[in-house]
């Protein structure tokens, strides 16, 4: 399967439509988190998944930098407010993040599955996470927790860049794009994130380790949790990713 996902509904939120309608019942149905620390290739990885299993990528990260480039006004207070704590390198507030959320449950309904990317990041995140699937009588298939040293990662989050259109992600030496500063899915502009500066960096680890990591208990213990220890090059790490996505049966 080679499928291009519409992430505008994701996105914009509220009323916002998909152009391109999932298929009425696909025979596999993945919904999966990802996991692990900033930069370790979550977002390369789930852009990899989705075209492979149609599912759709859904990164909350990316929901906050849309929200960057709307005008003045056009933000309300409370995504003003998580655009400060972003540039920080700090967690957003769980009540905006899951505002936030609670506004695109469609996207979480949607019958080719969902790859969530950078949510949920707390334990009251993730049991808010687990109330709606419930009441939405859905199912995690698993919860992929990546794993790389801390030195590659800070490497990795130097040399990192994204398109301000599609959101593909590249990088300036391991994954670069064919023409320098230039998407090659879309030709958008490629920029660096603000919160790749080296104080943001070291926010942003505390963050994990303090707030996120505890998840990974959260999920062994449902039994959900696969750790895959993310390889020197993205398709190292998708090869890994499927070979243990093959021992499960998505819903
Ligand atoms: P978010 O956008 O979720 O960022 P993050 O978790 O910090 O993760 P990144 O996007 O930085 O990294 P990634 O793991 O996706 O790596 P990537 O694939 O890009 O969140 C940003 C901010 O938003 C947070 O700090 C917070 O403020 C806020 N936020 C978002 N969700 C929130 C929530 N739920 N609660 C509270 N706050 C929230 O890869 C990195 C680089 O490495 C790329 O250049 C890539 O090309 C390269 N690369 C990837 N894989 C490989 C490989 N195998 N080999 C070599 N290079 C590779």
């Amino acid at each position: 399967m080679n499928v291009k996902n519409d992430r505008a509904a994701w996105l914009k939120g509220g009323s916002a439509l998909c152009s391109i309608t999932p298929p009425p019942s696909p025979k596999k149905n993945w919904r999966l988190v990802l996991l692990g620390a900033p930069g370790v290739g979550k977002g390369t990885q789930a852009q990899l998944l989705s075209e492979r299993l149609g599912a759709c990528h859904l990164s909350t990260g990316d929901v906050f930098r849309a929200a960057k480039c709307l005008a003045d006004g056009e933000r309300s207070p409370a995504l003003d407010r998580a655009l400060g704590f972003m540039r920080r390198g700090e967690l957003v507030p769980d009540e905006i993040v899951l505002d936030m959320v609670g506004e695109r449950v469609s996207c979480l309904r949607c019958s080719g599955g969902f790859l969530l990317d950078g949510f949920p990041r707390t334990v009251a995140q993730a049991e808010a996470l687990e109330r709606l699937l419930q009441r939405e009588k859905l199912a995690l298939t698993a919860v992929l927790d990546y794993e790389l040293p801390i030195e590659t990662i800070v490497a990795r989050l130097a040399g990192r860049r994204t398109c301000s259109g599609c959101k593909a992600v590249f990088h300036i030496e391991g994954l670069p794009p064919r023409v320098e500063g230039v998407c090659d899915h879309c030709g958008g502009k490629l920029i660096q994130r603000e919160d790749d500066r080296p104080e943001a960096i070291r926010v942003r680890m505390a963050a994990y380790e303090k707030s996120t990591r505890p998840l990974m208990e959260f999920y062994q213990k449902r039994g959900l949790l696969v750790t895959v220890m993310a390889g020197k090059v993205p398709d190292e790490t998708f090869q890994r990713t499927m070979a243990k996505l093959k021992t499960l049966s998505p819903a």
